[in-house]
């Protein structure tokens, strides 16, 4: 069977991609630090701790398990600290990742996925945001994923690297057999959020900004669910293996929803209310943003299936009530 290195495989997206690649005829190799991930995550394939600044641990892993291929997903990703410390930033997110594209390489290693952001794109009021869109991004966290994905190109030009990046919107959903989900501590995403305020398991959901460019006054986001998500990054995968070359695609769905929206739809999904109250705009948002290309679709053959807000909610929801990894 092929070897894929997961990196981030102990966390939210990460777990649900060994479960595809898994279910796809891959074996997936975990390698983490589980500075955010869970060890219980990690069911689909081997586990071997470390960090990806630790460059003799990663020459060990790429030698045992003679991966054709990496899947990179490890990352912090908290826009608020990002703002806040961006030397960590900069040091896990750029150092670690050019560590590991070095490891990666000299272990002869060169097909790599990476999980960028739409966080790189920044404020361009009233575009369609598609993969020419000039990356401005407003925070550290987003500056850090598109010093990566120059990286990626500089080691093309170089070394003959060959990399699908994907650029996400917002992530949500679980698995719909419930055996991973989305689980960060703490948690910044806003449908685990809810669904937490609305179990009583934290206070009120705090809307930030209601003063925003919008209909309703709060930001709009994309929302992809994470099963069609990781389904792309395996059709990733085999164009690399097809020798398809290089390529940036956005994976969002192309529709827009409010803060205030996805409040009311998860209000009629689980039939419950959702407690809130409204804040400041936090620094680093952008108004809004939406994924306005095909690219995947198109060429890669992408066909996003679950990707509905309300299966998205009801998924996470279902997840939420079957109990959390061991902390
Ligand atoms: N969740 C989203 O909506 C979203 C949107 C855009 C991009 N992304 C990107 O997708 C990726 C996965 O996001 P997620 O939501 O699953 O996050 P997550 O925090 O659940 O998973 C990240 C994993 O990486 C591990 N990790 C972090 N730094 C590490 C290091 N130095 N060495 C080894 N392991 C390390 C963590 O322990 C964790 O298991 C990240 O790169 C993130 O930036 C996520």
């Amino acid at each position: 069977m092929k070897t894929v290195l997961v990196t981030g495989g102990a966390g939210y997206i990460g777990s649900h991609a060994c479960k595809a690649l898994k279910a796809a005829g891959y074996t997936p190799v975990t390698y983490d630090n589980l500075v955010t991930g869970w060890q219980d995550a990690v069911k689909f394939g081997p586990f071997e701790q470390g960090d990806l600044t630790d460059r003799a641990r990663l020459d060990e892993v790429f030698a045992k398990h003679k991966p054709i291929a990496v899947m990179h997903f490890a990352a912090l990703s908290q826009v608020g600290e990002a703002m806040s410390q961006p030397g960590k930033y900069w040091a896990n997110n750029v150092g670690g990742s050019l560590n590991l594209i070095e490891a990666a390489v000299a272990a002869g290693c060169m097909d790599f996925v990476f999980s960028s952001t739409c966080a790189t794109y920044g404020e361009h009021d009233n575009v369609v945001l598609d993969e020419n869109t000039p990356q401005e991004p407003l925070n550290a966290y987003g500056a850090s994923k598109r010093a990566v994905e120059d990286i990626l190109k500089d080691f093309e030009a170089a070394y003959g690297l060959r990399s699908v990046i994907f650029r996400y919107f917002n992530v949500a959903g679980a698995d719909p057999e419930a055996e991973v989900g989305e689980f960060h501590q703490p948690e910044t995403h806003l449908i685990p959020l809810m669904i937490q305020a609305i179990k009583g398991e934290r206070d009120a959901l705090t809307v930030f900004g209601t003063d925003y460019d919008t209909p309703d006054g709060t930001c709009i986001r994309d929302y992809v669910h994470v099963c069609d998500l990781v389904d792309a990054h395996v059709l990733g995968l085999k164009w690399l293996e097809d020798g398809k070359g290089s390529q940036v695609f956005n994976l969002g769905t192309g529709s827009g929803f409010s803060v205030m929206e996805v409040i009311e739809h998860s209000r009629s999904v689980t039939n419950q209310e959702v407690p809130y109250n409204t804040g400041d705009r936090r620094a680093g948002d952008c108004t809004k943003l939406v994924s306005g290309s095909t690219r995947a679709i198109k060429d890669l053959g992408w066909e996003p299936s679950r990707s509905t807000l309300n299966e998205m909610i009801a998924d996470a929801w279902r997840w939420h009530q079957s109990g959390h990894y061991d902390q």
